[in-house]
């Protein structure tokens, strides 16, 4: 057995104990990447498939480098240049790549429930890494190691999440986190990007971004996701800069130390100016090598101790 649940699929089903034992190893791994021979190779001889069949920066950049630090044999597959585009399923694909010896898959893919669909497929192991407007959750993992390193903890804070809210997986995913460690999350989107079961999330929800930046500890803003902007959501991106843009305009309004996040990749002058995203309040560079740390924790603690 792993250290914590066998599969990572979302935050919704993942208990708060496998929450908080991912973050605090992830602080314990991170020494590792100030070290000047970065490697521990502690999971010689464990296989892991980044399977990506949607683009990806830096969540399929980061597991590679966390296995190879930690001594993994990596399996990278893209739908570019795979059976896939020869028609081959997406099912037998998993069931083909498992037969190889696969441990554990890491699954970037278009299709919400895709992971929970792998997971019910192979009997190696599965981390989402971000199912369609579903969940992703090592990047709201990755967005709370971050709050808990510049604030100590969680608990009590009052956090905005801000913008493309109804396509995002990482608003899903936070919303579900942040609470289970104890804070008020708020979102803030045009009604038009809010989604339809809204309510059933545990968070206040605004409209007026004036109103909804009051006294927070932190802003988690979301990218306008233009890929899956298949219907008229908002009549330009002038007018969504305008009213849910964070520019140092509306930044008179924020409290002076909040913290500005943002899980890239970043539309600079859409969601948030350059002087804002590259401002003293930004953690975005540090969210990138949490993110890191996070990956190492999670593969060690669904690898480490593990024979197939
Ligand atoms: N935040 C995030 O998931 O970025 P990538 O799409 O580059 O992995």
């Amino acid at each position: 057995m792993g250290l914590i649940s066998k599969n990572l699929i979302d935050l919704k089903s993942t208990p708060k104990s496998d929450i908080n034992l991912i973050i605090d190893t992830a602080f314990t791994q991170k020494e590792i990447l100030s070290r000047s021979v970065k490697k521990v190779p502690i999971l010689k001889g464990k296989s892991v498939c980044t399977m990506f069949i949607e683009n990806s920066t830096r969540t399929k950049n980061s597991f590679e480098t966390a296995c190879k630090i930690l001594g993994a044999d990596v399996i990278g597959f893209s739908k570019t240049g795979s059976s896939i585009n020869k028609g081959e399923s997406y099912k037998d694909t998993l069931l083909t790549l498992e037969a190889m010896g696969v441990d554990l898959f890491i699954i970037r893919h278009f299709a919400s429930g895709s992971s929970d669909f792998a997971a019910k497929t192979v009997k190696s192991k599965i981390v989402n890494a971000g199912d369609g407007m579903h969940a992703h959750p090592t990047q709201a993992l990755l967005d709370m190691m971050t709050l808990i390193e510049h604030r100590g903890s969680i608990e009590g804070m009052t956090v905005l999440i801000l913008g493309d809210v109804y396509h995002s997986r990482v608003a899903r995913s936070n919303i579900w986190g942040l609470n289970k460690l104890g804070a008020k999350v708020r979102i803030c989107a045009p009604m038009t990007l809010l989604p339809a079961e809204i309510n059933s999330f545990p968070c206040e929800v605004y409209t007026d971004l004036r109103e909804a930046v009051k006294g927070v500890d932190a802003i988690n803003i979301l990218r306008i996701q233009l890929e899956r902007m298949n219907a008229g959501y908002f009549s330009s991106i002038y007018e969504y800069n305008r009213f849910y843009g964070i520019d140092t305009d509306i930044f008179k309004s924020v409290p002076k130390d909040t913290l500005i996040l943002h899980p890239g990749p970043i539309n600079r002058g859409v969601e948030i100016s350059s002087a804002i995203a590259d401002g003293p309040n930004s953690v975005i560079v540090n969210q990138v090598t949490n993110g890191l740390a996070i990956r190492m924790a999670i593969l060690y603690l669904m690898l480490q101790g593990e024979n197939r």
